[in-house]
């Protein structure tokens, strides 16, 4: 950890980030104040007020925001990259289920969630939504080491009882929600970084008496709530049998109050959303994670993005580890653009591709807006900032700070991350 106090101080450099998903800002040669852990402001000429404040001088150096993973699976980082081969349900049964009846055995545990939280700490993202598994010490485990980090996290024990192995299925809904209480009690007031986020896997590994029980724990703790949603075609098909009285996946949940409202929701994938399916997401103020390197990896389709945004839906980019193999947002982003840019060529010529600008919202303001007021420098937003050294991707000829964005986005690795500051700390450099 830095010695840089998380309270007052000016970052100076080539600034950008988005104020919404059609402007970005940049200010070349700028001063970012941080004052009490947020933003106060990006200034051409530092205001006299902050002039006391101590600088960092990073002249020539871009600062973003920091990034943010709407979606991922903590204990599959273990083994991302292999079983590329295989669709979502037999990759499950496969490769993801296995993995995870391993953190039953805490030493395990600790082993692997130790691994990710390094390379968690190293990439560009600041903040992260995560399925842990259905064990409770290692969820709480997790959730102690991510809170060591000062990332900022949403985690959620996974909540499983029907149709997957016995060897990682909650044996009754009951006993889910009773594991689910213990959780919650065990984690309340022990985090300032870290906060539970009610996880039911998806509706095919989900009892309707199980969705019962967690709307109810959903109410008493006012969680949030984040689950999988139209993924693979397999899958919606599976759930249509599965729930034969709604009219959509989303309504599967929604049926229970599960799906936003009054509670923020956050559905990972949304390929196969229809109209119907947007208005409902739209309506309840559920957000999306996109997770394009996911849906490629495991042929799953490409989302909709284009008619999400146009209709006015949140949304933000997920990795999905490890339905996608690579943990960094940057690569969520031309990931996105790449698989709309396919979508539009080859089956909806009516929806444009998404463009860089608003590929990077999506990676920042879009999906910090999840965690409140995160994921831009404007006045009073959570300070989480990148410093990126992108010198050794320069071109020989001037760029602005517009288009060395652009190549931070397809070209830059952790190896660029001079620092990396969480609610105003330090957290790498
Ligand atoms: N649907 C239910 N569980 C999972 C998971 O672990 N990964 C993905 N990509 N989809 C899921
Ligand atoms: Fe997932």
């Amino acid at each position: 950890m830095s010695t840089i106090k998380p309270d007052n101080f000016v970052l100076f450099g080539d600034i950008c980030y988005s104020e919404s998903l059609k402007t970005l800002r940049c200010v070349e040669g700028g001063f970012l104040v941080c004052e009490n852990g947020r933003s106060a402001g990006v200034y051409g000429s530092l205001p006299e007020e902050y002039a006391s404040f101590p600088q960092i001088n990073h002249a020539g150096k871009l600062i973003l925001p920091g990034l943010v993973d709407l979606h991922m699976h903590a204990p599959q980082f273990a083994f991302r990259g292999l079983g590329m081969d295989f669709e979502l349900l037999d990759w499950l049964e496969s490769y993801a289920f296995p993995e995870e009846a391993k953190y039953s055995d805490t030493d395990y545990a600790r082993a692997a969630y130790t691994s990710l939280v390094r390379h968690m700490i190293n990439g560009p993202n600041t903040r992260f939504c995560l399925y842990a598994t259905v064990h409770v010490p290692a969820a709480l485990l997790l959730m102690d080491l991510l809170e060591e980090s000062g990332l900022v996290c949403m985690a959620g024990k996974v909540n499983m009882d029907r149709n997957c192995p016995d060897y990682l299925r909650e044996k009754s809904a009951p006993r889910s929600a009773e594991d689910t209480r213990l959780w919650l009690e065990r984690s309340a007031g022990r985090y300032k970084n870290v906060s539970p986020i009610l996880t039911p896997r998806f509706v095919p590994a989900c009892s309707d008496g199980l969705m019962k029980e967690l709307a109810l724990l959903q109410k008493e703790f006012r969680l949030p709530v984040q689950s999988h949603l139209s993924e693979s075609l397999a899958e919606i098909e599976w759930v249509k049998q599965l729930c034969p009285s709604c009219r959509s996946y989303a309504e599967a949940y929604e049926q229970y109050g599960l799906f936003g409202g009054e509670h923020p929701s956050v559905m990972a994938h949304c390929v196969w959303a229809g109209d119907d399916e947007i208005e409902l997401i739209y309506r309840n103020n559920t957000y999306v994670a996109h997770c394009p390197q996911s849906n490629m990896n495991l042929s799953s389709g490409i989302a909709p993005m284009r008619r999400f945004l146009n209709r006015g839906v949140k949304a933000g980019l997920g990795s999905d580890i490890a339905g996608g193999c690579h943990s960094s947002i940057f690569r969520a982003m031309s990931d996105a653009i790449q698989a709309s840019k396919l979508r539009f060529r080859y089956v909806k010529p009516h929806e444009a591709p998404l463009t860089v600008n608003e590929a990077f919202y999506l990676g920042t303001l879009g999906g910090g807006s999840f965690f409140g007021k995160a994921g831009s420098f404007e006045t009073g937003y959570e300070f989480d900032a990148l410093v990126i050294d992108d010198s050794t991707i320069a071109a020989p000829f001037p760029l602005s700070a517009e288009e060395r964005l652009a190549r931070v986005i397809y070209l830059s690795d952790d190896r660029h991350i001079l620092q990396k500051f969480v609610r105003g700390r330090c957290v790498k450099e």
